[in-house]
């Protein structure tokens, strides 16, 4: 916090700024420990599939009886009603990458503020995301199966195959470990967009734009291109010490409020090390990110020492996502996958508990006379 005028100070990035209650997730950093509704993310990431989590988060927050099998039924049935929409997707939206190709066609979706919009949305990033890139590839889309669960289909609509319940059980724990996550920027912007009273639609239109950026939702990417560039073991310490070198960041690593490991990063850690007893992914990988992770944490806390820069949640997401299937460019859109269930739960809490979100700037420019003495001298 510093002051910028008199009786006026400012948090830059608002860090540590409280701008909302919530019963939602609570992020603590010091622990490196995440409560979701009550539950720790070690207890529910690997047990909680994606409609035990919707269900946990939007309870109470809607007019409409909600239940594990009621949830799971309208998610099934809204799949395949948006399926529709892919038939409007034209050339300038395959043109886009993923994700905003992925946000061109939420933004075709009807905006409102009751259950029906929720499940709509949730489905929706679901069906759009796999049919999306499998047009992309010249491929045909595959339609939903009402009757599968959220993970499995989502699988399924992507790659043609059934998925081994392993794969199911490792796509439900990432979509579990990231459904929720504090006042982070996306989730902030959910919550502002809902508090001027716009519906449900346009939060998570506007939070799907916030997470797009490769300090939020964007880095797990990049993290494949380094895992690939550094190739091997042996070349880790010297990649890494040359990209900080040139004044780059390490993508999946560093956090705003983790001073210690990223609590979703051993959630996830464990699913692709289940991923690898079933074989869908490479033991050598998952050793190189283990060793890469190692050296660059060393290497940062010696460049750092004042700031612990741990890995963070989109490391292993990249190992991850890449053993199951999907392409390294649509990452971020797998994120709003999960996430899209936390928007509409903060966008429901802030619509129903919260006032219109109104902060303060400062205004630094030139006063009117300084601008007319500073026109007169020239
Ligand atoms: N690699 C190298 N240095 C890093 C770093 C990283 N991943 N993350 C932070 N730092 C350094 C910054 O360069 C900065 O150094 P300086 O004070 O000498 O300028 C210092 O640590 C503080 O960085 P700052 O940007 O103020 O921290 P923040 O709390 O605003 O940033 C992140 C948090 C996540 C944006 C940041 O750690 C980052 O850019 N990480 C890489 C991207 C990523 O993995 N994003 C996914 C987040 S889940």
């Amino acid at each position: 916090m510093f002051p910028v005028k008199e009786n006026v100070m400012m948090k830059n990035g608002l860090e540590d700024v409280v701008a909302a209650e919530t019963v939602l997730s609570d992020v603590d950093g010091e622990a490196g420990r995440l409560i979701i509704r009550g539950a720790s993310l070690d207890d529910l990431a690997g047990s909680a599939t994606f409609e035990d989590t919707a269900l946990r988060l939007w309870d109470g927050f809607f007019e409409e009886p909600m239940s594990a099998a009621t949830l799971k039924t309208a998610l099934g049935r809204a799949r395949a009603e948006v399926f529709a929409h892919i038939g409007a997707v034209d050339e300038a939206i395959l043109s886009l990458p993923p994700v905003d190709a992925l946000r061109a066609l939420l933004a075709r979706l009807p905006d409102g503020d009751d259950l029906r919009t929720a499940v709509r949305l949730a489905a929706a990033t679901a069906v759009f995301l796999p049919a999306l890139l499998r047009l992309q590839q010249n491929r045909l889309p595959i339609a939903p199966d009402a009757t599968l669960s959220q993970a499995a289909d989502t699988l399924r609509m992507l790659t043609g195959t059934t998925p081994s319940p392993a794969q199911i059980a490792a796509l439900d724990a990432y979509l579990v470990t990231i459904c929720d996550h504090g006042l982070n920027a996306s989730t902030f912007t959910s919550r502002v967009v809902a508090s001027t009273g716009a519906g449900l639609a346009s939060s998570v239109l506007a939070a799907l734009s916030a997470l797009k950026g490769p300090l939020h939702g964007g880095a797990p990417g990049p993290v494949l291109d380094m895992l690939d560039e550094i190739g091997t073991e042996s070349s880790a310490e010297t990649w890494l010490r040359e990209t900080l070198g040139r004044g780059e960041r390490l993508m999946g690593f560093g956090h705003r409020i983790y001073k210690v490991r990223d609590p979703r990063a051993d959630a996830l850690k464990a699913a692709l090390q289940r991923l690898a007893e079933e074989g869908t992914v490479t033991l050598s990988r998952v050793k190189l990110a283990e060793v890469v992770e190692r050296v660059a944490v060393a290497i940062l806390r010696e460049r750092k020492p004042d700031r612990r820069l741990d890995v963070n949640v989109e490391f292993y997401t990249a190992l991850l996502l890449d053993a199951l299937g999907f392409p390294r460019e649509s990452f971020t859109g797998v994120f709003a996958l999960g996430r899209t269930v936390g928007w509409i739960a903060h966008a429901r809490e802030q619509a129903m508990n919260g006032r219109l979100i109104r902060p303060r700037s400062v205004y630094v420019g030139p006063q009117p006379d300084q601008q007319r003495s500073l026109q007169r001298a020239v």
